[in-house]
């Protein structure tokens, strides 16, 4: 048992990893965009305590993080929120480029930074929901896969400056998953959605739990999932 905080609990992947740990009873923080989403949050997880900071704009969140309660010891911090604008470099407009970098990079890196001494407390653990796009960069996915990339330096940096104050940093690599990302992908791409086809958000959650429980003497760095067959 533990405490956890998670981003992107709304939807998808975010969503299937705290339905896992509400169910084993841990404590579960969760990170909503504003008041408003917060509420909804506390409506599915009555028992989850929630934080509102909006990852769009990450100077704040200092000054949001501030004004809340937060946990003394953090054993894990999920980040799962994430956005995606497709679009070749020739039309993506600096916006694009912003949101994407602030919600996927800057704002996991700040709110690292102003939990870890609740992470070092308790020798927590911090997993970076990365993606395909981080490993590969291909037509259309720049802007996304940029700001992936950067996740996954964000986190290869701070699993070596962590590693002495026993804090464990996984980055989880999932190909496409069932979620509302993968509906509007489909729609930027002009195709068809057939979840069928795609990876389970629950079966990226239960991977994300694997490197949670595994015993101390021992990290996970990286996880790629696939979708099966
Ligand atoms: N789906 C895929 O195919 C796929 C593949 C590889 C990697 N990933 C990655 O997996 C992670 C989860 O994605 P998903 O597919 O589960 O997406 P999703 O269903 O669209 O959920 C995204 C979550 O991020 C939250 N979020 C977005 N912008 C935010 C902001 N400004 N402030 C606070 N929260 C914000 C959303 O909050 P609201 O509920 O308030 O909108 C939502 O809970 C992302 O990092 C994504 O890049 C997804």
């Amino acid at each position: 048992m533990g405490a956890h905080l998670i981003t992107g609990a709304g939807s998808g992947i975010g969503s299937a990893v705290a339905d896992l740990l509400t169910a084993r009873g841990e404590e579960v923080w969760l990170l909503a965009r504003d008041a408003r989403r917060a509420a909804q949050l506390r409506e599915r997880y009555p028992d989850a305590r929630t934080l509102a900071g909006n990852l769009d704009d990450p100077a704040k969140l200092s000054w949001a993080f501030g004004h809340q309660a937060l946990p003394v010891e953090l054993d894990s911090l999920l980040h799962i929120a994430g956005v995606v604008e497709l679009g070749t470099i020739g039309e993506t407009p600096v916006k694009a480029w912003q949101q994407q970098l602030n919600v996927n990079t800057v704002a996991p890196a700040e709110i690292t930074r102003l939990l870890l001494p609740s992470l070092r407390l308790a020798r927590g653990h911090v997993v970076f929901v990365n993606s395909g796009a981080g490993l590969r960069a291909d037509p259309t996915w720049g802007s996304y896969a940029a700001s992936k990339f950067a996740t996954r330096a964000l986190a290869d940096a701070l699993r070596q400056e962590e590693h002495a104050h026993g804090v464990r940093v996984t980055s989880v690599y999932p190909g496409r998953t069932a979620t509302a990302m993968q509906v509007k992908v489909h729609q930027q791409e002009g195709k068809e959605y057939d979840p069928s086809k795609w990876i389970a958000p629950e079966s990226v959650a239960t991977a994300i739990l694997a490197a949670l429980d595994l015993p101390r003497d021992a990290e996970i760095t990286e996880i790629t999932v696939r979708p099966g067959q």
